[in-house]
């Protein structure tokens, strides 16, 4: 028989026999049991010790019986059904477990005549370092699973969502109803109306809440990196590419929510792909063959004006219609003046046990008056802004019109300007709106505020405001109104700009 392994043997068959007799040997001297099994499960065979362990004191009387009347939990009779060896198990005995190895015997024909198995450790005792090892690693995994769940899981609940006017409690009973289902969210409203608040809540109440809630801010990633973001990347995938790859966005909310915000900024080849991924429910990550399959619930969120965008061909009509199914708008501030008073008291309460070392802020009369008089363009984020500046600079606990004053719209130019939202980049203002504001508004306090633009800033803060309101407008006209550009060439966020566009009242 021609070799070319120079030493063997030319009997390669008795060594092959050899080999398997030692084997069998070896396994049946340092194993604590070793018994073999029939065609049909039946004992034909098994050594003195492990016939004791299980109750018989000669092994004989073993012989003949089916595998799990002699061993408990015996899988032998699967092995001899499939043919298929399990490797490595661990056999729960009456006593200590056991870790066994069960392997077919086959005839010449290949067809299974029986099978013999081992016990190979009386106790788990040898297998110790491994174990502990895996457990330990084990522990770690659920840990830092728990703490990047923790950081995934919804900020807020409905109950953040402060505001008892007839508006805020129908956007919280959709909200609620929103989360009963698996269909995709749209939250529209203008800046600082609570959209992101919403999201958080409305995960935190669906039954995906102990799945992560997963955010991507449309706005605030370059279009060249959004893809990637999305649906992750393979290891080298493009030039820059971490070494190890990059697991998107989708893929990591898996089973939970995906939050789309700013979704109108959505680059148009983007809205293509996400489409497709939204029908199919599988999509491939950037340079990878691997098919990832994603359950996710999607709540996208914008400022924008969506149908408009839509009209003027700037988001896709079959994107809106997919992400428009359950659509909920959250009003403007200066539509439900009825939750200024708890919203300002929520806030006050707020920053007194964070900032304040626990005040107790009262708002004066005149000082409600002041804020329910306002168009705030900027929503709850506005009034937020304009409390904790005042109360920075206050020096008593009693907050009148006086502090409020400096920092509610030193700039907005008596009111109509004040009112330009929606903003989507280019988009008009919206005529309804204004005049909804200025309806809302104390023509004694509109009058007293265009007294104040005149004169000189007041205050630190109001100097600040004011030239960066004119550096922005200066910026923005430099740009022929183009936000993209003029936040590009400032070096600012383009949505940081588009929420200074509406707080300023700047017109586009
Ligand atoms: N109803 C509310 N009750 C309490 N806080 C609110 C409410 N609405 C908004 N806020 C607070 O106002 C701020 C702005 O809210 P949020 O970020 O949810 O607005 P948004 O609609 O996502 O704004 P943008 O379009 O600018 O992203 C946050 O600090 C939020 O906690
Ligand atoms: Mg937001």
């Amino acid at each position: 028989m021609m070799n070319d392994w120079a030493g063997l043997p030319a009997n390669y068959s008795d060594v092959l026999r050899r080999a398997m007799e030692s084997l069998f040997r070896t396994f049946e001297n340092f194993s604590e049991g070793t018994f073999i099994v029939d065609a049909d499960a039946r004992v034909v065979w098994i050594n003195k010790r492990y016939a004791a362990r299980f109750g018989f004191a000669d092994p004989q009387q073993a012989i003949g019986r089916d595998c799990e009347a002699v061993i408990p939990n015996s899988l032998m009779r699967e092995v001899v059904k499939t043919g298929k060896p399990i490797l490595l198990d661990i056999l729960e005995t009456d006593r200590e477990p056991l870790v066994v190895t069960r392997l077919p015997l086959k005839d010449e024909s290949g067809a299974t005549v029986g099978a013999v198995g081992f016990a190979l450790f009386d106790e788990l005792k040898a297998l110790t370092p491994l174990f502990s090892h895996y457990s330990r690693l084990q522990q770690e995994l659920i840990a830092t699973r728990q703490s990047l769940a923790q950081a995934r899981r919804a900020k807020y609940t409905f109950a953040s969502f402060v505001g008892t006017s007839a508006a805020s409690l129908e956007v919280k009973r959709q909200g609620r109803r929103a989360a009963q289902v698996d269909s995709p969210v749209l939250l529209l409203g203008e800046t600082g109306t609570g959209k992101e608040l919403l999201a958080h809540a409305i995960h935190g109440a669906s039954g995906r809440a102990n799945q992560p809630l997963v955010t991507v801010n449309v706005a605030a990633i370059p279009d060249t990196l959004l893809e990637v973001e999305f649906f992750g990347a393979a290891p080298g995938a493009y030039t820059g590419a971490d070494r190890k790859g990059r697991v998107g966005k989708f893929e990591l909310a898996n089973h939970g929510t995906l939050f789309l915000d700013e979704v109108g900024d959505m680059p148009l080849p983007l809205q293509g792909k996400l489409l497709r991924v939204l029908q199919d429910n599988e999509f491939e990550p950037l340079g990878s063959n691997r098919i990832v399959r994603a359950d996710v619930r999607i709540i996208a969120a914008t400022s924008a004006d969506l149908p408009a965008l839509v009209a003027a061909g700037r988001f896709r009509a079959d994107l809106f219609y997919r992400l428009n199914v359950l659509t909920i708008q959250a009003p403007p501030l200066r539509e439900r003046l009825a939750d200024i008073e708890s919203l300002a008291y929520a806030m006050l309460e707020d920053l007194s046990t964070r900032v304040h070392g626990g005040a107790h802020f009262e708002l004066q009369e005149d000082a409600l008056r002041l804020l329910c008089s306002h168009a705030w363009p900027g929503n709850v984020r506005e009034l937020r802004n304009t409390l904790e500046r005042a109360v920075m600079l206050s020096d008593s606990e009693r907050i009148d019109a006086d502090a409020l004053a400096p920092f509610i719209s030193p700039l907005q130019g008596g009111g109509r300007s004040a009112v330009t939202m929606p903003f989507a980049p280019g988009s008009a203002v919206s005529p309804a709106a204004a005049a909804n504001a200025l309806g809302s508004t104390d023509a004694r306090f509109e009058a007293a505020q265009r007294g104040a633009e005149a004169s000189a800033p007041s205050s630190w803060a109001e100097a600040m405001a004011g030239f960066e309101k004119r550096f922005l407008s200066e910026a923005l006209r430099a740009n022929g109104g183009r936000v993209i550009e003029a936040a590009a060439q400032i070096g600012m966020g383009r949505a940081t700009l588009y929420k200074k566009i509406a707080a300023y009242g700047i017109e586009v």
